[in-house]
């Protein structure tokens, strides 16, 4: 057969991009090619940046090519990962959600759930379409931060499709995949298993249209984190962090992943939890109990928007068990806490956006 362009982007055109699921020219793909004589050479780029990955999708190209142009044909073929702000441009999962950032720290334990409850609840308050995802596969938090213990989402048919519907608490639409597991079953969500089951509350539910999808990361920087950037492009991360050290060189790592070239995820910015001691009938005072300033200072340091600091107040954690985040509080100094957060995070964001246009 007749090697030309056209010819090879024919056959380039039937092999499709694993994970944005569609075919490589449709999706635009393919960032360079040249044929001189019997030689193809071509670049191309895939969602995956791993190398198994790439190796698969070169070994695909080659076979399909050779398979119409005969086994003589020669081919050098070069593969890379996108970087996150191509991936979501090319974003194919979700389209009707805005933005999709996650909520993340390095250490556990820090407030990364509660940030999530109230920063989703205060976005609410502000007329803003939201979701959650609870991805956190070791202990989900939403069900009792939002009062759905023991709540399973129903199915739903959408143009013959069988979706998952999110379930509604304080207007915010929420899947945890706590609503799939009871909690003695834990110890089996590993691994793959725990990734494709993550992935399916992206890809199998129905969203809608949504201003932001908030996501609720495990601690840590864990395979789970790294299978879900893959597959779902964060629009941006929100750091959490306590004012201790330990907490802060976590948060450190944790920024540094995010930053990787195969992810390149914009860091929203650093929101310091626990900041300070507050009791309840001295409204007035402060006690810096764990230190004073080491987010801010980190911010600082490593160049990112510091979004503003949370105290520590009996309120937020009886809000968070009670089902309904301190964010919904009558004018309290917590409440208005995290009114400053919501205002910062919809700056930083929109700064990220304006940079990207
Ligand atoms: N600012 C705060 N004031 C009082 N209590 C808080 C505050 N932030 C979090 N807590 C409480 O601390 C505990 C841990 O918070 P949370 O579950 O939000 O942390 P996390 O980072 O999500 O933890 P994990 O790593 O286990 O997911 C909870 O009981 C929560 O109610
Ligand atoms: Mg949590």
């Amino acid at each position: 057969m007749q090697i030309d362009r056209a010819a090879i982007l024919d056959v380039l055109g039937k092999i499709t991009e694993p994970d944005l699921k569609n075919d490589l020219v449709s999706l635009n793909l393919i960032e360079s090619l040249e044929l001189d004589g019997a030689h193809i050479r071509l670049s191309v780029r895939i969602s995956n940046p791993a190398l198994h990955a790439r190796k698969r999708m070169q070994e695909a190209i080659e076979f399909n090519l050779r398979r119409v142009f005969g086994q003589q044909l020669q081919i050098s073929c070069q593969i890379q990962g996108l970087d996150a702000e191509s991936r979501s441009a090319r974003r194919k999962i979700l389209p009707d959600v805005k933005h999709i950032i996650a909520i993340a720290s390095g250490k556990g334990g820090v407030g990364k759930s509660t940030i999530t409850a109230n920063l989703a609840g205060g976005l609410a308050k502000k007329g803003y379409k939201v979701g959650i995802v609870d991805a956190d596969i070791h202990g989900p938090s939403m069900p009792t931060m939002f009062d759905l213990v023991g709540a399973r989402p129903k199915m739903t048919d959408v143009n013959g499709q069988s979706l998952i519907a999110p379930i509604e608490s304080n207007g915010i639409q929420i899947l945890s995949i706590g609503f799939f597991t009871s909690q003695d079953d834990a110890v089996v969500w590993r691994g793959p298993m725990a990734s494709k089951a993550l992935t399916q509350l992206f890809t199998d539910a129905h969203w809608g249209e949504l201003d932001f999808l908030l996501v609720d990361l495990p601690p840590g920087t864990s395979d789970i984190h790294l299978s879900l950037m893959q597959t779902v492009p964060l629009d941006g991360v929100v750091i959490v962090s306590t004012p201790q050290e330990v907490a802060l060189a976590d948060a450190r790592r944790g920024i540094q992943m995010f930053r990787l070239d195969s992810f390149k995820v914009p860091i929203v910015g650093i929101v310091e939890n626990m900041a300070y001691f507050t009791p309840a009938e001295l409204p007035e005072n402060k006690y810096y109990i764990f230190g004073r300033d080491g987010a801010r200072n980190l911010a600082q340091g490593m160049q990112v928007p510091f979004l503003g600091s949370i105290p520590l107040v009996q309120g937020v954690c009886e809000a968070g068990d009670a089902g309904r985040p301190a964010v919904f509080q009558q004018n309290t100094q917590t409440t208005k806490a995290f009114d400053e957060l919501v205002h910062n995070f919809e700056t930083e964001l929109n700064a990220i956006l304006a940079m990207r246009k």
